[in-house]
């Protein structure tokens, strides 16, 4: 194996890249993006990756969600803060069901590019490279919004830190005291059909905490601080390189841009650069996988990856879609088992159940992405199934999901049907649990813990 450098990856062939113009002004970006300071600390990440070694002992669970981009324009205060509330409210219910600490990790701070099944969109007869995130071009369709444009890469890293500075603030300033949680309720929660079955749970853990303070006669200070990680997807090389380092007192290369950067499944070959460039750092790596995913080359991904089989370094997320992953999971889990290589196993239930519908839009019909509550239910529960059969452990869920109140996804208990979709659809990408599908998820995943 060749010797890794931060650049070594320059020397596989490398897919997703944006087709940056040739003027020199990306290298000027990426050098000031080098020089700024990191995001997030080696301290951090090493603690991350030791709560998801906990987790894939089976100690704690891992919730992972938010939304599929981040787009510049939500950087401001109420969606960060009610992404937030989710999260908090999610992991509120996965603990007291699970009884075991949930870490929380936003694809947040940083997902600001995205990879695409096409280079090009035509509409009527014009073809324009494909909208690639934020950090990239602009959805809009025309030349000038979708040439790329390396300036966007500086407006993310500054959002980036914005968002993180806030989260940051907001825990610190006690957002997630346990002593207060009606303080998180969203406006609408109260017109959730499943309003007072979360109110009930939060009042169980309210009469629980100061029970236990009364007996130990002292206030639970932990409980007004809870920790949130940022992640988001490892695809432009030249951005996670510029915030590549090594830091004093510690050995080894950090990418500081983020805790937990995942390998997507478009970009996931062995031999290409995204997994040359991950596997000389130090972060925690997620690896997504679909169901076309054999055992054998997840082995050697891992082994890649991972050659000193450290626990909390790798963590599979599958998405195999619910039509797939009673068929497709098994061998993998079996193969991974009976290597004993260690991992945390997690389930994505959304993007392996991704559909197209026709929808009436102002002007025509249009082609809308969406998926069903009842598939994104049903991949979770065989997930269990499939975990609990092999005797692993499903360690943690990946959601895409908002605190706004948005029509993406169709079904849960408001049964969101297909003329709905035209109402509050928001995403420039794929389709979101809204806030009440979110926890009412989170309610249904609950039980079957
Ligand atoms: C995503 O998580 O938004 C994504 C693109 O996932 P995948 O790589 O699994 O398709
Ligand atoms: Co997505």
């Amino acid at each position: 194996m060749q010797e890794w450098s931060a650049d070594s990856w320059r020397s596989r062939p490398v897919r997703q890249q944006p087709a940056w113009p040739a003027d020199g002004q990306l290298n000027d970006v990426l050098r000031e993006i080098a020089a700024l300071p990191p995001l997030v600390t080696s301290g951090e990440i090493a603690e991350l990756k030791s709560q998801l070694s906990a987790a894939a002992a089976g100690e704690r669970f891992l919730l992972h969600g938010g939304d599929c981009a981040e787009s510049f324009e939500s950087c401001s205060s109420s969606p960060i803060t009610n992404q937030l509330k989710i999260l908090l409210q999610m992991s509120l219910v996965l603990t007291h069901a699970s009884r075991k600490r949930v870490i929380r990790v936003g694809r947040f701070a940083g997902q600001y590019a995205k990879p695409r099944s096409v280079e090009l969109e035509t509409q009527h007869g014009v073809s324009l490279p494909v909208y690639r995130g934020d950090n990239i071009n602009r959805p809009e369709f025309t030349r000038a919004a979708r040439t790329p444009n390396p300036q966007l890469l500086l407006r993310g890293y500054e959002r980036s830190a914005l968002t993180l500075n806030f989260v940051r603030a907001l825990v610190d300033g006690g957002f997630a005291d346990l002593h207060h949680p009606e303080q998180w309720n969203l406006d609408w929660v109260a017109h959730s059909p499943l309003a007072a079955e979360y109110k009930r749970m939060v009042d169980a853990i309210g009469q629980g905490l100061q029970f236990m303070e009364t007996l130990a006669g002292v206030r639970v200070h932990q409980m007004q601080r809870v920790d949130f990680f940022t992640s988001h997807e490892c695809l432009v090389l030249d951005l996670e390189q510029a915030q590549t380092r090594e830091v004093p007192r510690r050995t080894g290369w950090w990418n500081l841009s983020t805790h937990f950067p995942w390998l997507g499944a478009r970009t996931g070959a062995i031999d290409e650069a995204h997994v040359e460039y991950l596997r000389g750092i130090e972060n925690p790596i997620g690896i997504k996988v679909g169901s076309d995913h054999t055992p054998a080359a997840l082995i050697a991904l891992c082994e890649r990856l991972n050659p000193t089989r450290e626990s909390g370094r790798i963590v599979v997320i599958h998405r195999m879609g619910a039509h797939n992953i009673a068929t497709a999971l098994p061998p993998l889990v079996q193969a991974i088992s009976a290597a004993k290589i260690p991992v945390l196993w997690v389930c994505d239930p959304m993007h392996g159940n991704t559909e197209t519908v026709m929808v009436q839009g102002v002007e025509a019909v249009v082609a809308v992405k969406t998926r069903k509550f009842a598939h994104i239910l049903a991949e979770l529960e065989q997930a269990f199934e499939v975990h609990a059969a092999a005797g692993t452990i499903l360690g943690g869920v990946h959601f895409e999901l908002t605190g706004e109140n948005v029509t993406e996804c169709m079904g849960g208990a408001r049964g969101l049907v297909e003329t709905d979709l035209a109402r509050a659809y928001q995403s420039q990408l794929d389709p979101r649990l809204n806030y009440e599908q979110a926890l009412e998820m989170a309610l249904l995943v609950a039980r079957r813990m």
